[in-house]
């Protein structure tokens, strides 16, 4: 088997690796570059940029403008692919899919939430719609609602399992039963969903998993189940190109397996993250409550949150790991180093060509 490439609606990535998207500010233009350079697809989280600390009424203006630089600079370094990644929740989402659509990117995923009303913010077709799901259910009430509401379908789907990084569409009690929900066993039932709508559409529907991939050797037992490509976020940042401080990445190089754990996010879904002094604080005081200069959240009543997830990934990102909260994936602990987004990608595709020549 060759190596497949990836092809979401008229673009193809020669990698079939997604370099998953990752806030606040690990996956902005340098790191997005270096992987759309590669051959990959680089993606540019678009939560938290620019000077939030100006808030108030500057919110929506700050990060707008903020995003168009990123992609403008992330532009001016590769004619490679890059994507966008959004969160559902955040207030000013519509005002930023706006701008990345003008700027030109051309894909647009969407991840922490059901993106119901997506196709309306992006009505040209030649903009690619990604949404991010776990399960083979989130799927089908997106794939439904859009086929009935909009005539369209999605143009890929991410299927993020439950050893992912950063936010996770798991409850608690089922992360405590990771194996059963294995993206072994999500996609083949996440393919039987799409089906009926490729069909109905006439076209493929790529699905790419994402979730505790971490070499070329876990890539092929995921395309011989009909995965499209890979989405890797964990290792991405443990490079010299990730855009985040060098202590956010040693903080993964020195974390061990059992300093990786779960935590509640004011987002209201549970995430992954590094255990430090920040989570220890927030363990015994049980709360951390600030002012909100800016409602990033819709769904952050700023009263009632324990702490401030803008700010607490804001800290980490700029090299504070005990005072801020530092997401990983479940596999962080396994990395040794930091490496070039070159060596790494090169790494993951010498193996996966020796796992899939083995597998002849
Ligand atoms: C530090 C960090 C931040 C993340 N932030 C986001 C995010 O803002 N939006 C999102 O959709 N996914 C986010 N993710 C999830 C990744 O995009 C990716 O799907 C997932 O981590 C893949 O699993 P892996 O890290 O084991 O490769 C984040 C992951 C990490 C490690």
């Amino acid at each position: 088997m060759e190596v497949p490439k990836l092809r979401i609606g008229e673009l193809t990535a020669d990698v079939p690796i997604v370099q998953g998207g990752m806030g606040v500010r690990i996956s902005m233009a340098s790191l997005a570059a270096a992987v759309a350079n590669e051959g990959g697809i680089g993606t540019i989280s678009s939560v938290g940029l620019g000077d939030l600390e100006r808030g108030g009424q500057e919110y929506e203006r700050i990060s707008r403008e903020a995003l168009r630089e990123e992609i403008r600079k992330a532009r001016s370094m590769t004619d490679g692919l890059l994507a966008v990644n959004f969160m559902g929740a955040l207030s000013n989402v519509e005002d930023l899919v706006g701008t990345t659509v003008e700027e030109g990117i051309r894909l647009v995923v969407f991840g922490a939430g059901l993106p119901m009303r997506l196709p309306e913010m992006v009505p040209d077709p030649s903009v690619y719609l990604v949404p991010i799901v776990s399960s083979p259910r989130a799927a089908e009430l997106i794939l439904r609602a859009w086929a009935k509401r909009y005539k369209r379908t999605v143009d890929a789907l991410i299927l993020e399992g439950p050893l992912a990084g950063g936010h996770l569409g798991f409850s608690p009690e089922e992360l405590d039963h990771s194996d059963d929900f294995a993206l072994e066993k999500l996609l083949p039932a996440l393919l039987d969903t799409v089906r009926p709508y490729e069909e109905r559409f006439g076209r493929k529907i790529p699905v790419i998993p994402a979730g505790g991939i971490f070499d070329g050797r876990d890539i092929p037992r995921l395309l011989k189940r009909g995965a499209a490509g890979v989405q890797m976020a964990t290792r991405f940042v443990c490079t010299w190109e990730c855009d985040a401080a060098q202590e956010f990445k040693q903080a993964y190089v020195e974390a061990k397996e059992d300093d990786i754990v779960i935590i509640k996010s004011p987002v209201g879904l549970p995430g992954r993250a590094i255990r430090n002094k920040f989570l220890a604080e927030l363990e015994q005081e049980g709360n951390k409550r600030v002012q909100c200069p800016y409602r990033c959240l819709t769904v952050c009543k700023a009263s009632e949150a324990r702490f401030c997830i803008a700010k607490a990934l804001l800290t980490s990102y700029r090299g504070d790991v005990e005072n801020g909260l530092v997401f990983c994936g479940q596999n962080a602990h396994r990395i040794q180093r930091i490496v070039s987004v070159h060596e790494l990608m090169s790494e993951l595709m010498s193996d996966l060509r020796t796992a899939l020549e083995e597998e002849l």
